[in-house]
């Protein structure tokens, strides 16, 4: 309750893409099982892509709600565009159609303060920097809600340091072996380890770093900071932030029977944008910690040639695996991009290709061995989460510096190597040997016993008593008493 006596009420709007919507409908039922009110706030378009692939023709997200027994409201607004435009192709066109949400978004608050309780604080993803202005229109307190490490948070917020140490603007290939050893709380790391808009210039680059230096100063006047992080992951990182910033990890954001196997509620997750292969009875068949799993999250687009390459690495690997390859990986116009006879020949005698699975599922599988990813935050620490070693494939945005992190300071995990600009590609022959380093032989049991200590602090942080859940009770005490 308010002071008012009134029941708090959040207003959450994550960034409309899989990676932001996820973890913050998790977060979501984690305030509401609090007793806070939440009002869950889409796009139409990404409402009406959750409801096709959930096959329901209800709301899902008051479905799950209901199934909780939790006061879980859902709002959706227009992003600006047709639902039918195509927002995988022009990616940056949608991100600067959602940079114009903020009339859409007033008048919503407007018409939700119409009904009890009256909203009490929006909770907002950092990249939706505008939701401020919006916010404080209404006298209430904004939060910022970052879904990337802290360590991230860090590189950006103290983006001057990058400038003043002559590391930005990025200084073109010759320029990545860098070493950057200033960025308070995080690691010495290279100019290579940098998020991608930080490494290499180009046009798009230019737009998203414009984003994220206009969300970086919305965050500075932020009443919280959370971070989908945990505070026995990123010490270092939470400790020099939090001098600068009131930032709260609350974190890992999963389903609380994947962290507690006695719990058996909280089980589904209504989220995904795509359809959902069910892979049980095919994991059931093979042996404890024997497949490799890969997926490249919900937005990165792979080249033909490349998708070709990992084909034939995995099939030279000889270990099972359980391949998620997104309809749009290429791009929306192309569909077949497997080398010829692979679907017919390899998968029937060793893996299977699907478009999209229940992640947390697969990755809770005994014969689950490795995770071969692009190391999208939500991925990283899900697979810490449910205690699976990763071979790192970092394409874009934040993933090369959370695999830095995964590789060297976590020591869970694998790089391939690759390269930047016309050298990205990785070869066959690196690929198999990293999958053989990471399930067979001394390396692989090192980080296999490395991230089963992790998943221990990943599960006590969000158990009674731990960091992340005492996090989530500071931060409803804390919203008490600004309500009017
Ligand atoms: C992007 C960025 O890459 C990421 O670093 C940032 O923090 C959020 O935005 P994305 O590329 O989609 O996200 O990767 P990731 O963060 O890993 O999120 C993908 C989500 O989709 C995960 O929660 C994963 O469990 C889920 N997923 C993926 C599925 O449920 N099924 C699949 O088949 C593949």
């Amino acid at each position: 309750m308010g002071d008012n006596g009134k029941p708090l009420h959040a207003l959450v709007f994550p960034y409309p893409t899989q990676g932001h919507v996820t973890p913050m409908m998790q977060f979501s039922k984690s305030l509401a099982s609090k007793g806070v009110v939440v009002t869950f706030v889409t796009t139409h378009h990404r409402h009406a892509q959750i409801a096709q692939a959930n096959s329901s023709s209800e709301d899902p997200v008051l479905l799950e709600a209901r199934n909780l027994g939790l006061d879980i409201r859902s709002a959706q607004i227009s992003d600006g565009l047709p639902l039918d435009f195509d927002r995988s192709a022009r990616f940056y066109d949608f991100m600067q159609s959602v940079d114009s949400m903020d009339e859409a978004l007033e008048e919503l608050m407007h018409s939700l303060n119409k009904t009890e309780p009256p909203i009490s604080c929006v909770i907002a993803d950092t990249l939706l920097f505008w939701s401020l202005d919006v916010t404080k229109r209404f006298g209430i307190p904004w939060i910022s809600f970052w879904t990337q490490p802290v360590g991230v948070y860090s590189i950006y917020h103290n983006f001057h340091l990058l400038r003043s140490h002559g590391h930005y603007p990025p200084r073109g290939t010759g320029g990545l072996d860098d070493c950057i050893d200033y960025i308070p709380g995080l690691p010495k790391i290279q100019s290579r380890d940098l998020p991608s808009f930080l490494q290499l210039q180009d046009t798009s680059s230019d737009y998203v770093l414009d984003l994220l230096m206009k969300s970086f100063q919305s965050a500075r006047r932020a009443d919280w900071v959370l971070c989908n992080s945990f505070s026995n992951l990123e010490p270092e990182s939470i400790k020099a932030m939090s001098t600068e910033t009131p930032i709260l990890t609350v974190g890992p954001l999963l389903p609380s029977s994947y962290l507690d196997s006695q719990n058996s509620r909280d089980i589904t997750v209504r989220t995904s944008f795509l359809a959902e292969y069910q892979p049980s009875t095919w994991l059931d068949t093979k042996p404890l910690d024997s497949v490799i799993y890969v997926s490249f999250g919900s937005l990165v687009h792979v080249s033909k040639a490349q998708i070709e390459e990992i084909a034939m690495g995995l099939k030279e690997s000889g270990q099972p695996f359980l391949w998620v390859l997104r309809p749009d990986i290429i791009s929306s116009e192309i569909s077949d991009c497997l080398p010829d006879g692979f679907m017919e020949e390899t998968c029937k005698s060793q893996g299977l290709v699907v478009p999209w699975v229940p992640q947390l599922q697969v990755l809770s599988h005994p014969s689950i061995g490795g995770f071969f990813t692009h190391c999208g935050w939500n991925s990283v620490i899900e697979s810490i989460a449910m205690g699976v070693p990763m071979l790192g494939f970092p394409l874009w945005s934040d993933q090369y510096t959370n695999c830095k992190l995964m590789v060297d300071e976590w020591k869970v995990g694998l790089r391939l190597i690759g390269g930047h600009g016309d050298n990205k590609m990785i070869h066959r022959e690196e690929i198999s040997s990293a999958i053989a380093r990471l399930v067979s032989g001394e390396e692989g049991k090192e980080m296999k016993n490395g991230v089963m200590a992790l998943r221990e602090s990943a599960r006590s942080a969000m158990n009674t008593g731990g960091s992340s859940e005492i996090n989530m009770e500071a931060l409803v005490e804390a919203l008490k008493p600004t309500v009017h």
